[in-house]
């Protein structure tokens, strides 16, 4: 996600700028730059990729004595990731960098236009630099010019804004996105976290939704909607790994709490009112295709799963969904007509890259669904959709499936849409669910102490059995796994339906079992599966809407009019079931015993 770093003072800014936006890396980005003001002298560079373009294209360049600066990060939102939609955006004299999104920044952009202002990039952000100069032209005080802007921001943003007009200062504001100050004697660092200002300021002040001002040599003012207010410096950390983590324990508890916000990114300029759009696709990739093939390990494989059951339901086209390491060898026979889909968080696990060039070899088409841009999986593929989640530290995936899944929803529903197989009234239907995703992922403290309580009772035993029907079944899977990761106990997922059919014959009050119970799928089916295992003396663990009088535990979810809604509530669930049980047996969370990240061997 995109990262900003500001530096006010007589070292060295690029390096400031660079080493700080470093720091950022491992939130992702697809595009980096900065800009100075020196005086007259007023400098700016961008490039796409990975940083060390932009180190290769400011290599030459090298600031001397007093200046000001800002950087950025980005990841693509509004706009594709091409050098004109990275940050800095100019106006005629002055550079803005954001983190965020500008709401009414349609309605801003036609009104600047209307008077004859050209944008340059597709980016919300450019609306800012511009309304800044037009409020400067009426109001020759910088500042108030500046807060004119601002007050004109719907939306979240974190931003600041250099100007030759004023090319000692700073100008800064804050709602909704973090941003922090620091200090250091009369030098003034601006960050979107902690990280990239680490050993070099020694306070900070972490602004408030709402707080705006500048920033001269030695002297920062704050405002806020009352005016001119006071603020009370602390000590900077100096732990840049805790930092990174944002407060949390571990990059996963993080990455699970993140999961509210990726998710929303991820439908960003996608899910719009009555429709779905991927800017990414040329809808020439479906011509001809009458099946869908995909491939992928591990958690992507669980997402795959899962949207098997949604390509032939609501795009009705035929979905199969493959293992890509069994894959690999089974002599598959692929026809020209089915769409090779591989799905990886990371972009480089080995055994799905080879199967994606062996399906290109026998002439399919293929579309990738990743995290990372540019990853040989990316690179090798006819299309990607990149799944916006930031990116993931923990080894045990948690953000990366929320938002795959999310992707292989909306590319269901787009199949849907341009094949004609569902009408508006259910697409509508659809997406109206699908915006209130986000808020069945926000975890509660209320929910997670829950689960911290309950993770006592499940830390030994002779295994887990999650189950689940239909989609719930992949989500039965996904939980096991990850159990199975961090906690090293036995874990696995099974429909319901199929317990009968061997496993029962394990049904004793050592045998736990994790029961996804919808109220929206399948709900009396799946309780009779439960009741069954219940009278085998079975410990149950139940997460449903519908309160279970045989559970042993029972952590109750929202009631939906969604599956899907219910599918990402319970996800978190066990997501958090895992992770406190893991804490508790005092396993390392984010890197257990005999895992990698990235799977880049056979
Ligand atoms: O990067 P990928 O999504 O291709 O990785 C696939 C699996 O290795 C990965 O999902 C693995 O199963 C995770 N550790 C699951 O938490």
């Amino acid at each position: 996600m995109c990262g900003i770093v500001g530096y006010l003072g007589n070292e060295e800014k690029k390096e400031i700028l660079l080493d700080g936006l470093q720091e950022l890396e491992y939130r992702g980005y697809d595009s980096a730059g900065i800009a100075v003001i020196e005086g007259d002298k007023l400098n700016q560079f961008k490039a796409i990729g990975k940083l060390e373009n932009l180190r290769e294209k400011t290599k030459n360049y090298h600031t001397e004595g007093f200046g000001i600066s800002i950087g950025h990060t980005r990841w693509a939102t509004h706009g594709k990731p091409t050098e004109l939609n990275a940050h800095p955006h100019l106006g005629a004299y002055s550079y803005v960098v954001h983190n965020g999104i500008i709401e009414n920044y349609q309605e801003l952009k036609v009104e600047l236009q209307n008077d004859g202002v050209n944008f340059l990039s597709q980016t919300d952000t450019e609306t800012i630099v511009h309304l800044f100069e037009k409020n400067h032209k009426t109001n020759t005080n910088v500042f108030s010019a500046f807060e004119e802007t601002i007050q004109r921001l719907d939306g979240a943003y974190a931003t600041l804004l250099i100007t030759e007009a004023d090319p000692d200062t700073i100008y800064f504001a804050k709602n909704g996105s973090p941003m922090l100050i620091g200090f250091n004697g009369d030098d003034v660092y601006f960050a979107s976290s902690d990280t990239p200002i680490i050993g070099k300021a020694t306070e900070v002040y972490y602004l408030e939704d709402g707080e705006y001002g500048y920033a001269k040599q030695g002297e920062v003012k704050l405002f806020d909607a009352n005016g001119k207010k006071s603020f009370t410096k602390q000590a900077l950390t100096t732990d840049k790994v805790s930092a990174q983590k944002d407060g949390y324990r571990f990059f996963m508890e993080k990455e699970i709490y993140e999961q509210s916000r990726v998710m929303t990114d991820t439908m960003i300029g996608r899910v719009l009112d009555e429709s779905i759009a991927f800017d990414e696709i040329d809808t020439a990739l479906f011509d001809s295709i009458k099946a869908i093939k995909i491939c992928a390990c591990g958690t992507s494989y669980h997402s795959a799963l899962t949207s098997a059951y949604l390509f032939e339901r609501i795009a009705k086209v035929r979905c199969d969904i493959e293992i890509a390491s069994e894959f690999r060898y089974k002599e598959p026979l692929l026809t020209k007509d089915t769409l090779f889909i591989t799905i990886s968080q990371s972009g480089e696990t080995a055994d799905t890259l080879e199967a994606l060039k062996m399906a290109k070899r026998a002439g399919l088409k293929s579309l990738s669904i990743c995290n990372v841009d540019n990853s040989s999986i990316v690179r090798e593929s006819d299309a990607a959709i990149l799944t916006r989640a930031g990116i993931e530290k923990g080894v045990a995936s948690t953000k990366a499936f929320a938002t795959q899944t999310m992707v292989l929803w909306m590319l269901t529903l787009y199949m849907g849409q341009e094949r004609n197989t569902i009408s508006k009234e259910v697409l509508k239907t659809e997406i109206d669910a699908m915006l209130h995703a986000p808020k069945a992922l926000i975890v509660t403290d209320e929910l997670h102490a829950k689960l911290h309580r309950l993770s006592k009772r499940y830390l030994h035993g002779h295994g887990f059995f999650f189950i689940g029907r239909d989609i719930f079944f992949p989500l039965a899977l996904e939980g096991a796994l990850k159990l199975k990761e961090i906690s090293y106990l036995h874990a696995e997922g099974y429909p319901a339906g199929e317990m009968k059919h061997g496993p029962i014959a394990l049904a004793d009050s050592e045998l736990f079992t994790i029961a996804l119970m919808p109220k929206t799928m399948h709900y009396d089916k799946i309780k009779s599966n439960v009741e069954e295992l219940s009278a085998r003396d079975a410990t149950i663990l139940a997460i449903s809407p519908e309160p279970f009088e045989l559970a042993d535990d029972f952590v109750q979810t929202q009631y939906s009019s969604h599956p899907m809604v219910e599918f990402f509530e319970m996800m978190v669930v066990t997501q958090l079931l895992a992770l406190e049980i893991s804490v508790r047996l005092g396993n390392d969370v984010d890197m257990p015993r005999n895992l990698a990240k990235s799977v880049t061997v056979e």
